[in-house]
């Protein structure tokens, strides 16, 4: 993406409220309307939200209410998926991310994701991490590269524990480990937002609670979107929370995401508006 590429005369962007110069400077994505389809069925239904920059935004809900497919979204993921489609209006920074002249490989160098299994490549520690780096030729000389694989790796909290193996293979780190590794990863090729669906789910407390301190710090750099089971998780690590559920469509029998409420962590966990969200965080229903 480039400078050029802002919203075009008649674009989505104009037609909708809020676009107030001092909120705009803060939100990173503007979601209006957005649904998804797999082929011809409908997955998720009419999403609007706003994701602001350097905050960490939770998505909950129960299981197959699109949370991952509207994650996929942020980043053109979906793009990899035969049949996926998206339609609605979905601007990171401005722009709108669908636009024919956005590259969908320079989104995801800007819009990361980490995914709910550790995915290390089949290569040391250091090539890991250097490999986005190395793609997008983003460092001049061996020198730069070393000093983006150790920021990187500082930045993940894995540093003081791997700095004298950076040439052993990623597959014999722990799976705590591997995934600060693949935040890791992730960081090296600069990107404004992580995104994280349920990175915690294969970790034990120990290193759940590593992931999460972790976040907490990467929240003064990074704008972050996780999708979490937990509620104790997306209570305790997040600003904003976005809950999702399945409704039924009657006359064509089948279901599809809708976003139920959105709003303050505090306020969801403490006095949400609407009873279904209720019912969830408090574990009366899901
Ligand atoms: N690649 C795909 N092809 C077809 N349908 C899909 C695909 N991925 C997801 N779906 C469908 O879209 C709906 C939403 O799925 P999604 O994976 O986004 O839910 P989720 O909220 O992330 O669930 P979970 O909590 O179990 O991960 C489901 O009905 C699912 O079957
Ligand atoms: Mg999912």
């Amino acid at each position: 993406m480039t400078p050029e590429d802002s919203p075009q005369p008649g674009s989505a962007q104009a037609s909708y409220e809020g676009n107030d110069q001092a909120i705009l400077d803060e939100v990173v994505f503007r979601v209006r309307d957005l649904s998804c389809y797999y082929g011809d069925v409908e997955a998720v239904r009419n999403v609007s939200m706003d994701i602001i920059e350097r905050e960490i935004t939770a998505m909950v809900g129960p299981s197959g209410c699109g949370k991952t497919t509207v994650l996929r979204c942020f980043n053109r993921m979906n793009d990899l998926i035969e049949g996926a489609r998206a339609q609605g209006m979905l601007l990171f920074k401005g722009v709108d991310l669908y636009d024919t002249r956005v590259d969908p490989v320079e989104v995801r160098r800007r819009i990361g994701m980490v995914f709910q299994k550790p995915n290390p490549f089949p290569k040391s520690i250091f090539d890991n991490i250097a490999y986005g780096p190395r793609i997008s030729k983003t460092t001049r000389n061996k020198k730069e590269l070393e000093g983006v694989v150790e920021s990187s790796l500082r930045q993940a909290a894995l540093w003081d524990e791997v700095k004298d193996r950076l040439g052993d293979s990623a597959m014999g780190l722990s799976g705590g480990q591997q995934q600060r590794l693949c935040i890791a990863r992730t960081i090296a090729t600069s990107p404004d937002v992580l995104l994280m669906d349920e990175p915690c789910s294969a970790l034990d407390p120990i290193a759940t609670a590593y992931i999460e301190e972790l976040m907490h710090n990467l929240k003064q750099n990074y704008t972050i979107i996780i999708v979490t089971h937990n509620m104790q998780q997306a209570a305790r690590i997040s600003d904003r929370t976005a809950f999702f559920t399945a409704e039924v469509d009657l006359e064509k029998h089948y279901r599809y995401g809708v976003l139920v409420e959105f709003d303050d962590t505090e306020k969801i966990f403490s006095n949400p508006s609407d009873e279904r969200t209720e019912s969830y965080v408090t574990g009366r229903f899901g």
